[in-house]
């Protein structure tokens, strides 16, 4: 079997005004009628003929641990463990101390790490993907999976392939974590390169033994707070004291950039990992002239535009737009350029700093 490990603990800014501090994108309807953290859990239930899924193991923080359960609840799934993180370190302490839990409960425990917030329409093909990285599992490899880019974007990681890409198991040349636009745009155009879509299979043993060699400052600290941490009403609570000794640094950059001998599967069915509302406006299927326009907006002559209300008390109407995003809360409007979507993260840290 493979144990979901499922992280959400992050804070989507960038679709802001819907994601909010207290309320993140991972846990809102973005498009369909299920939570996105939601569809990644139901994601990683059942499973074809060559493994099963076990119950998830969850890594979030306080704020959010009812809005995990109750979810949860709501689609039928009973988590194995929910981790609580004191505070948010970035992704490797969490992936560490997912994988170190499982270790003192399956020392041959394989697990498969996601991102909450990503939306994969073809579950079949999805889990048929994770089949195939099996067999890098069997060779003691991290396995990635690769996204085909489309456009030189900054925000993912990219996958070097050492040979063209075929189908099945592929070795990687190289790791690039976040690129600047020139080092993207030279890796689009040399048909080279897949995106990281941010979801790791491996075996525990493996990914300890990585954090042991590539990042072994963190490895005590995450070690201590899980020897200390505390069980509440079925959450496990990590010690914080040692927790915050903790690098505050992401998986990519911790460990993966850093492992010579990675393996990905390249992956061809839909992905997106929802990241902007310029991805959301691609991924909601605009109409023939590029319009998205639900939740109690309108669009009148308008091209390639996201207009949306969240809001039972807020109308949008847009008339003769073109790229725009509108996006209506009850208390909070964004309206931007839709090729400046990125930019909303900054916003929001200015608001931060003025209030
Ligand atoms: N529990 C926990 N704690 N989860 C966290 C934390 C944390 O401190 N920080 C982030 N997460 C969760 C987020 O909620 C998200 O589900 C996932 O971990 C990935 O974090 P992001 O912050 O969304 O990463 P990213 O999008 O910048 O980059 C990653 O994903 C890209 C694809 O979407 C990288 O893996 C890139 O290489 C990759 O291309
Ligand atoms: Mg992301």
């Amino acid at each position: 079997t493979i144990v979901p490990v499922i992280l959400c603990g992050g804070s989507g800014t960038r679709l802001w005004p819907l994601s909010r501090k207290s309320y993140p994108k991972q846990f809102a309807q973005v498009t369909g009628e299920q939570t996105l953290f939601q569809s990644t859990a139901q994601r990683m239930t059942g499973g074809p003929a060559e493994f099963g899924f076990a119950d998830p193991v969850i890594v979030t923080n306080s704020d959010f641990r009812f809005i995990v359960t109750s979810q949860l609840m709501d689609v039928g799934v009973d988590p194995a463990a929910v981790l609580i993180e004191p505070e948010g370190r970035n992704t490797a302490p969490a992936v560490l101390a997912a994988a170190l839990h499982l270790q003192r409960q399956d020392p041959d425990a394989i697990m498969l790490v996601a991102p909450s917030d990503h939306m994969i329409p073809d579950t079949d093909a999805y889990h048929r993907a994770v089949a195939t990285g099996l067999a890098a599992v069997e060779e003691e490899k991290l396995c990635l999976f690769g996204i085909a880019p489309d456009r030189p974007e900054t925000g993912y990681g990219y996958l070097e392939l050492s040979e063209a890409a075929g189908a099945g198991v592929q070795p990687l040349g190289g790791f690039v974590e976040k690129p600047d636009a020139q080092r993207a745009a030279e890796m689009l155009a040399s048909g080279r390169y897949l995106w990281n879509a941010g979801i790791f299979l491996f075996a525990v043993r493996d990914i300890v033994a990585a954090f042991e060699r590539h990042a072994p400052t963190i490895m005590p600290w995450v070690t201590r707070a899980l020897d200390e941490a505390q069980s509440d009403l079925g959450f496990l609570r990590l010690a914080p004291e040692p927790w915050k000794e903790a690098d505050d640094i992401s998986i990519d950059y911790a460990v993966m950039e850093k492992v010579p001998d990675l393996r990905v599967v390249p992956f061809t069915a839909g992905w997106s990992d929802l990241g902007d509302w310029e991805a959301v406006w691609r991924a909601s299927s605009p109409d023939p002239v590029g319009v998205v326009a639900d939740h109690r907006a309108t669009a009148i002559d308008c091209e390639d535009t996201l207009l949306r209300s969240e809001s039972d008390q807020v109308e949008v109407v847009g008339i003769g737009l073109k790229d725009i995003v509108a996006v209506a809360m009850n208390d909070a409007v964004l309206v931007a350029h839709k090729s400046r979507t990125q930019d909303v993260k900054k916003a929001v840290t200015t608001l931060r700093e003025s209030k």
